[in-house]
């Protein structure tokens, strides 16, 4: 299993480009299986959820031909197979993004249930009642999600809290029914406005994509379509914090920080100089940060997915900084192994009180999520001496050559066995 080996103690310099973006990218896959028409995507992360999900889609009968590592087409003129089963579900929960779509086009789709998963429970409840409002009878047997209806029909659908791939699912299945479907608290994050965009080149009728109403017209079919991912907004966020921890200073290109203002903002608080540039950003750590705190809550707020890179420069910022987790129950994980490293975290429920340290000693870690994994590489890439990061296939599910971009900016780091 590999692992990752960090000689701390080097500030980040130079430039690097980010990746299309993982969560941008899942759902539009599931978005080919509406059409019988090609639909290629270019700017797609290599990753391993990506490759999770082409296997996935592959094996329901998607023809899949790749240009090259970051382009593909996809092509679902015949879908034979509407099943999603346990084994490729339970190592991607966003696999449950294929539902909506398939019982959109095919009228029938079987999803194995995501399951438990490390930050919390995360159920797919919301998905299944706005099928249902939409006509689908949805039964759930041996672990599975079985939705089956003719045709959906528009309706009003009001989800209980804001759920991203949630929206994204109703999104997606309302493109094919008839009439109009409303969403109402749908999530804002840019990720399904750039689906939407994605949809709307395939012929669909959305309005509203990024506000918390959104309004689709279903069509009787979309067509192929060439669509751009957009940029990953996390993976830039985390090399920003990587550079700020460090000391460094950076310029990361192909990304842009409209969609990051919650981030840079506790970043500018924290000390950093930041000027975005029309697709770049560049990035100027302080000599010593400043601690800051933050609460995570869905998007314009800050991201969830940044919280445990953000715990990670507060450990050896000046200050204490509380940060309140609202969206996950159990997305604290990172603390432990950070704490092996010398930082000083408080957990107290869904509260954690960061007291700066004036430095981090590298130790063997674990990781146990993707981004709580990142999180463990920034506080590696400062502490002194070598870290270890172990179960890394955490993060080559969301950060394309992660080490060679952190080489490229200066980090002593590199696979281990
Ligand atoms: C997406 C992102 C993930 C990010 C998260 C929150 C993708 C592929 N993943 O995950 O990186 O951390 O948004 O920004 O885009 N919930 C329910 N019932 C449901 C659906 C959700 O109770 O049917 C709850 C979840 O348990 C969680 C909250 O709603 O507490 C938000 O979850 P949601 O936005 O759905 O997260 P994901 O879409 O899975």
């Amino acid at each position: 299993m590999d692992k990752l080996l960090i000689e701390g103690g080097s500030p980040l310099k130079g430039e690097v480009a980010i990746s299309g973006a993982k969560n941008a990218a899942l759902p539009i896959l599931c978005a080919a299986l509406l059409t019988k028409g090609p639909l290629r995507l270019t700017n797609l992360p290599d990753l391993k959820d990506v490759r999770t999900m082409l296997g996935l889609l592959g094996q329901m009968g998607v023809r899949i031909e790749r240009e090259s590592a970051n382009a593909v087409t996809l092509d679902a003129a015949s879908i034979d197979n509407p099943v999603a089963p346990y084994e490729m579900v339970k190592t991607m929960r966003a696999a449950i993004l294929v539902l909506g779509p398939l019982v959109a086009r095919v009228g029938d789709a079987r999803v194995s249930l995501p399951g438990g998963c490390a930050i919390g429970a995360r159920p797919v409840d919301q998905h299944i009642k706005g099928l249902q409002s939409m006509g689908a009878e949805v039964t759930v047997e041996h672990g599975y999600v079985h939705a089956r209806v003719p045709r959906l029909s528009g309706a009003k659908l009001f989800t209980d809290m804001v759920t991203v791939t949630g929206t994204e699912n109703l999104m997606m299945a309302a493109c094919l029914a008839d009439g109009e479907t409303v969403i109402e608290n749908a999530a804002r994050e840019p990720e399904v406005v750039d689906l939407a965009n994605c949809l709307v080149a395939m012929g669909a009728q959305i309005s509203g994509a990024g506000t918390d109403v959104i309004r689709i017209r279903g069509v009787e079919r979309l067509h192929g379509a060439t669509h751009r991912v957009m940029p990953d907004r996390i993976e830039t966020g985390t090399y920003l914090c990587a550079a700020a921890a460090t000391g460094g200073q950076v310029r990361l290109t192909g990304t842009s920080s409209c969609y990051l203002d919650s981030v840079i903002d506790k970043l500018m608080d924290a000390g950093c100089e930041i000027t975005p540039e029309r697709d770049a950003i560049r990035l100027q750590a302080p000599r010593r940060l400043q601690a800051v705190s933050l609460r995570t809550a869905p998007y314009p707020a800050f991201p969830t997915d940044m919280q445990a890179q953000f715990m990670a420069i507060n450990c050896v910022a000046e200050g204490t900084a509380v940060i309140r987790e609202t969206i996950f129950e159990n997305r604290y994980m990172h603390a432990v192994e950070l704490a092996r490293l010398g930082a000083d975290v408080r957990i107290d429920g869904n509260t954690a009180v960061v007291r700066g340290v004036d430095r981090l000693e590298g130790a063997t870690v674990m990781a146990t999520d993707l981004r709580a994994s990142a999180s463990l590489v920034i506080a590696g890439l400062v502490a002194q001496g070598e870290t270890l990061v172990d179960r890394i296939y955490h993060l080559d599910r969301g950060y394309e050559h992660l080490d060679e971009k952190l080489s490229r900016l200066g980090a002593r780091v590199r696979r281990v066995g």
